[in-house]
């Protein structure tokens, strides 16, 4: 059977430390393998990406695979021919796909009908690369995950729904601000609780922020929402990153974003732009994180 990688919690907590100490030291040493060689890994994207398409592109390259990038619109995905069929067809070149879509059902029909690893590159759902990655960026910080306070400051979305899977693998205090109507899924939160993680809720940034040690937001409109951007925009008034809220985070505490952001809506040109923001780290992580995973899943 596979592995596949389409939420944290698909990595067993303690192999998911050991992903996190692997991409360390994938970092660390500068790692080349040929753990992929003669080995194909497709990548559909039916959403834009900049980081994520890159760093597993890079990534796989690092691990002596072959990457090919497929725009599902200028495939025969972007003329509706169902997924259970693209799933039956690929898994007969490739040795692996790597999936930007909208509904993480998609991902779970590739699992059903193909025969093949599947990794999930971002979903409305979920972004459980980008969270790992930004284990690592915290790990190199403060190694003692399980100590911190990670405040979310904005949407109940794909991101937010990883950082509540990553409390229950990596053991974080979890508070999360945000709007009402724009709390994450109920389900999703309560299964993490159920499962041990500790988690707060509320419609107060400055009570999230209140003494964390890393504090993240994100777009306040996710790709698929550029029409409700206005409404959005109205919705999370008060929920910008700013000096004075950071000021109420630990004395020496980071900001981040996944990225891409918007300065001015939700976070400020002056945090963005901060020795507190620690961005670029985070974007780099994607690479060797990302490296790590796929060892854990071809190894
Ligand atoms: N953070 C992230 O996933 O960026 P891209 O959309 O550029 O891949
Ligand atoms: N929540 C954002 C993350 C982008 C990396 C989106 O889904 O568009």
């Amino acid at each position: 059977m596979p592995k596949h990688f389409l939420t944290i919690l698909d990595i067993p907590k303690d192999e998911a430390k050991q992903v996190l100490l692997r991409a360390k030291e994938m970092k660390d040493d500068n790692v080349r393998t040929d753990l992929l060689a003669g080995k194909t890994l497709l990548m559909i994207f039916d959403k834009a990406s900049t980081r994520t398409r890159v760093s597993f592109e890079v990534g796989v390259r690092h691990l002596g695979g072959d990457p090919v990038f497929i725009a599902s619109k200028d495939s025969q995905l972007g003329r509706s021919e169902p997924l259970k069929d693209a799933a039956r067809v690929l898994s007969r070149y490739a040795d692996g796909l790597i999936v930007r879509t909208f509904g993480q059902e998609n991902l779970e029909t590739l699992v059903e009908y193909g025969d093949i690893p599947v990794v999930n590159a971002l979903t409305d759902e979920y972004h459980p690369c980008q969270i790992m990655a930004d284990m690592l960026t915290m790990y190199e910080r403060t190694p003692k995950l399980e100590d911190i306070k990670v405040a979310w400051v904005g949407d109940g979305n794909n991101m937010a729904h990883s950082f509540i899977n990553g409390a229950v693998t990596f053991g974080y205090q979890l508070s999360l601000a945000c709007p009402n109507g724009y709390e994450p899924d109920e389900e999703i939160l309560a299964k993490a609780r159920g499962l041990g993680a500790v988690i707060s809720l509320s419609d107060d940034p400055s009570e999230a922020v209140s003494g964390a040690d890393y504090v993240h937001t994100d777009v306040w409109a996710s790709m698929g929402q550029e029409e409700e951007q206005k409404k959005r925009e109205k919705a999370f008034a008060g929920y910008e990153v700013n000096g004075a809220l950071m000021a109420k985070a630990a004395a020496d505490a980071k900001f981040m974003h996944c990225l891409p952001a918007h300065r001015g809506e939700e976070v400020s040109e002056a945090v963005f732009e901060s020795p507190a923001s620690i961005v670029w780290d985070q974007a780099e992580n994607r690479l060797h994180m990302q490296k790590a995973i796929l060892e854990w899943i071809y190894t």
